[in-house]
């Protein structure tokens, strides 16, 4: 929530910025914790999704390990007080001197996705007189019912190891010295909200860690990666995703086996409702057919509309004119640089303030310089409203 005393702050500040409201991230925090506290499951937040130092400390205190997809975000993440024994590390690309990175933190477990990672590790593990804990990350042919761009578990998806691979992984892991293979790890995309994908991945898991478990393979770890989506509609209705959905789903349909720990990588459902993107309106333009809202945040800012047709809720902070029909875009000169399209606001004019909601997760840590904009910079609710 963006409550009246913070807009009164705004007005110091130069747009745009991203604004977080931190007692609401604790709130989330506190209602997962909750779960898997009682579920006795393990959770790595995926950096990924928001790499701010003080979003990380927040996370870190509240007890979650890091998921991390880079040696940088390895390095941040012990920067930021995660413990090397709570961190895992995925990704298709992981480059030499990101896995010796990881080795030297000594991570609890490569997350690997492909035959030749897992012998080049176990080549620079044994370089550094070392053992690496690695988990197969899994591609279980789901499809996760989401954009595209972020399904991940489908066939044609460039992420993990197939099943028909499974015979020659485990072959070429026995003779390898320096891995030891710990677990089995399922990320099958992000933004899931058809919550029925969640039992199927739970029934795929239980098939796959089967054909380990008949050969004799102990599988320590289940871990099922991330994805839950949250209500961009309807952020302020919605501001705590359906963790009480998700955890009982999980628990009802995932078999668990005596000693094994489960694991979770969530990252939007964590900090994807206590971030803002806070602009100024530049101008109003009347258009040929449309009238144009133009922000001084732009794709540059926030570039999930842009890329994956993402929707923002937008709202007006401080008009209360009468209710009117724009297309609300940014200053980028590209027509993919659009918010929103015939949105309802409140009569808007220069210098309001609008906020577009749910941007706490791939807003930031996605921003970049295009156009040679600035970068904008986080403003906490905490220390703003002090
Ligand atoms: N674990 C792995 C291995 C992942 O690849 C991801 C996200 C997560 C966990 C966290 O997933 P989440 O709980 O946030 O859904 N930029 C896109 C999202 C890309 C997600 C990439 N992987 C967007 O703005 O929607």
């Amino acid at each position: 929530m963006i409550t009246k005393k913070a807009i009164e702050k705004f007005g110091a500040i130069r747009t745009p910025f991203y604004y977080y409201d931190v007692e609401l991230l604790k709130k989330t925090l506190d209602v997962y914790t909750s779960y898997t506290k009682k579920f006795k499951y393990n959770a790595h937040y995926a950096i990924k999704a928001n790499a701010e130092p003080r979003i990380l400390q927040i996370i870190q205190k509240a007890g979650l390990g890091a998921d991390c997809v880079s040696g940088n975000e390895v390095k941040l993440a012990i920067k930021n007080g995660f413990a090397p024994s709570k961190i895992v590390y995925a990704g298709v690309g992981k480059s030499d001197a990101e896995i010796k990175t990881a080795l030297k933190a000594g991570i609890y477990s490569f997350n690997c996705e492909s035959v030749p990672e897992i012998q080049i590790i176990n080549d620079l593990a044994a370089g550094m007189g070392t053992t690496a804990r690695i988990s197969l990350r899994v591609n279980p042919d789901i499809d996760a019912h989401t954009h595209k761009y972020i399904s991940t578990g489908r066939k044609e998806d460039k992420f993990g190891i197939s099943p028909w691979e499974f015979e020659s992984v485990t072959n070429l892991i026995k003779n390898l010295k320096n891995v030891k293979l710990i677990g089995l790890h399922f990320h099958v995309g992000s933004q899931i909200t058809d919550m029925s994908v969640f039992p199927l991945l739970c029934r795929m898991v239980e098939q796959l860690q089967k054909w380990f478990i008949d050969r004799g393979i102990k599988i320590e770890n289940l871990n099922l990666g991330g994805g839950l989506g949250i209500d961009y509609a309807n952020p302020n209705e919605n501001p705590i995703a359906n963790f009480k959905d998700y955890f009982t789903l999980i628990n009802r349909n995932l078999i668990v086996r005596p000693g094994q720990k489960v694991h979770f990588e969530p990252g939007r459902a964590i900090v994807g409702q206590c971030g803002h993107l806070i602009s100024r309106v530049l101008y109003v333009k009347i258009g040929q057919k449309m009238k144009f809202v133009i922000l001084d945040a732009g794709m540059n800012d926030l570039i999930r509309p842009a890329l994956y047709q993402a929707h923002h809720a937008i709202e007006n902070l401080v008009s209360t004119g009468k209710i009117t029909k724009y297309d609300v875009v940014g200053p980028v000169c590209e027509s993919s640089d659009k918010f929103g399209h015939n949105i309802l606001l409140p009569e808007t004019h220069r210098g309001d303030f609008v906020a577009l909601h749910s941007a706490g997760a791939y807003g930031q840590v996605m921003a970049m310089k295009y156009n040679q904009k600035d970068l904008a910079k986080a403003y906490y609710s905490d220390e703003l409203l002090k």
